[in-house]
């Protein structure tokens, strides 16, 4: 049954998805890896468009991670090349949903050409406010808190800060997007039970979706239903209920 959207009395500000399963759905179907991702950016463009419909603000995509450069040459070449060609894609939905993108990663490690691609879209979505996609590109959590750690440890050192002002808002204040609201729903497709380095930090009170379905399965329809699991939990932050 299709899920009603007016009957949600809640909906996240930010959906964070780690997108799982591309080998696997191509696999099944005995085609290559690439045809799997290629699938899957089509799944990217489904819940950008489920989302803004649902009133979604920030939608967060794992789409290449720190441990991914060490996937076959060719297959990190593919994925690449799909960013680009994938951004042509989204281009005229972005304008028309009037979504900014976002980058959150380490985009100096990649190759020139799709920074300069990425970089156009950057800049020609910048003053849209309605909604935000965030692309998570060679990025690692662990490496993300020690890189703010270190920004940390300067200002002190420089006499900018002192140790004893450090809270919780110093370390989320030097992330990689830190005004960007922590994500209140995490989803991951095909059913691992893991959190591979994504948003340790900020998914400490998410919501967990874990679905079996592959990413290249996972479509609007897909999405609605874990807005609607997210509405049936009782959130608390380790409070009790009232
Ligand atoms: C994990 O599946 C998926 C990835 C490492 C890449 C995700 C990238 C896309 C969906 C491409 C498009 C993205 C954008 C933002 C345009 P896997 O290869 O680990 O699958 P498996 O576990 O079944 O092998």
């Amino acid at each position: 049954m299709s899920v009603d959207l007016q009957s949600l009395q809640k909906i996240p500000r930010h959906v964070a998805l780690i997108m799982d399963g591309n080998g696997r759905w191509a696999q099944e179907r005995g085609l290559s890896r690439i045809d799997g991702h290629t699938e899957g950016a089509q799944s990217v463009r489904a819940v950008l468009r489920a989302a803004a419909q649902a009133g979604v603000e920030f939608i967060t995509v794992y789409a290449f991670s720190t441990e991914n450069w060490k996937r076959p040459p060719k297959e990190v070449e593919g994925l690449m090349k799909l960013l680009v060609s994938s951004l042509d894609a989204y281009e005229q939905e972005l304008h028309d949903s009037k979504i900014r993108l976002r980058i959150m990663g380490q985009f100096e490690r990649l190759p020139l050409l799709v920074r300069r691609r990425l970089q156009k879209t950057l800049d020609a979505t910048k003053d849209y406010t309605d909604h935000t996609f965030i692309i998570a590109l060679s990025y690692g959590s662990r490496m993300e808190i020690t890189d703010a750690a270190r920004k940390i440890a300067e200002k002190v050192k420089a006499g900018e800060l002192k140790p004893s002002d450090i809270n919780e808002q110093t370390l989320s204040g030097h992330l990689y997007l830190p005004d960007v609201p922590d994500p209140e729903l995490m989803i991951r497709t095909s059913g691992e039970l893991r959190l591979s380095n994504f948003m340790l930090w900020q998914l400490s009170y998410a919501e967990f979706h874990i679905t079996d379905t592959y990413w290249p399965d996972f479509r609007e329809e897909q999405f609605f239903q874990a807005l609607e699991a997210f509405n049936g939990r009782d959130r608390r932050y380790g409070g009790v209920k009232k």
